[in-house]
């Protein structure tokens, strides 16, 4: 007998942490029909100064269990696991759509070709052949200038977002930048969470990230295989995490909150 899986026919998100509900706010708004499983890997954050073979294993091992728990989808919601990890997953995986995000170079160049822009990311990201072929591609249409944000995704994690400190360590990495740059990428999945202190540091300048355009790619890839949910069906989002103290519903229920109200800002 064909045993139905807790979460068959679920869309499964992972991150390193809480980063990957900027990703998964995203894909609420445009699918509030889906049923997502997230699962955040906070008890093992950052990734992304961790060994790039540990991530691509890491990788692996939360996508297995997201496909014995009944998944049809995989958005890898971080980008330092999708530089990692995405092109061994989709050759292991062939039937299954994963989805991964990679720092929103394109969408800045074509918005404001000529322009410089930062790339705010983890060190992993940066140092990855599948950026440097990325910047490769873009080099003549745009100016980028790498930016390592070692220790900002932690600190994230962390939340009070508001914190003098995370205003300091903002300042540290972008405030020699304050009027000289034309917008920034960002480049990790937990930047967007604090899309108001990069302006407090920057200015009102244009940021970028991937997650709408993540969101579209999932929603395209789930109509090829004919298991986007029908319109009108009532959607739900389900978090999982590595934490052990038993706060995982409250952890990621909060941020999540906070990544909706900034993407709908955004948008605004
Ligand atoms: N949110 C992740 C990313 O998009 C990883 C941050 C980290 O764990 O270092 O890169």
């Amino acid at each position: 007998m064909n045993q139905e899986k807790e979460y068959q026919g679920y869309v499964g998100v992972f991150d390193s942490g809480v980063g990957g509900l900027s990703v998964l706010a995203e894909l609420t708004r445009l699918m509030p029909q889906e049923r997502f499983l997230y699962f955040g890997d906070s008890a093992n954050a950052p990734y992304g100064n961790k060994p790039e073979a540990w991530v691509h294993d890491r990788a692996f091992a939360i996508t297995e269990k997201l496909l014995s728990a009944g998944v049809k989808a995989v958005v890898i919601a971080c980008n330092t696991a999708t530089a990692a990890a995405v092109a061994d997953l989709r050759a292991a995986y062939p039937h299954l759509p994963v989805i991964g995000i990679e720092p929103a170079l394109k969408v800045a160049v074509s918005e404001h070709a000529g322009k410089h822009f930062l790339v705010m990311a983890t060190t992993m990201t940066l140092q990855l052949e599948k950026y440097h072929a990325l910047e490769r591609k873009l080099h003549e249409a745009a100016d980028f200038t790498p930016l390592p944000c070692r220790g900002l995704a932690a600190r994230i994690e962390k939340g009070d977002l508001d914190g003098e400190d995370l205003h300091e360590m903002l300042s540290g990495f972008l405030g020699d930048y304050a009027g000289k740059t034309d917008g920034v990428v960002l480049g990790c999945t937990h930047y967007p969470l604090i899309r108001k202190q990069i302006r407090r540091v920057l200015g009102d300048v244009p940021l970028y990230d991937g997650g709408a355009g993540t969101a579209r790619e999932v929603r395209r890839r789930l109509l090829e295989a004919g298991t986007l949910a029908p319109e009108g069906k009532e959607g739900c989002v389900v978090f999982r995490s590595s934490r052990t103290d038993g706060g995982t519903e409250k952890f990621y229920r909060d941020f999540y909150e906070l990544a909706l109200a900034a993407a709908g800002e955004e948008a605004l």
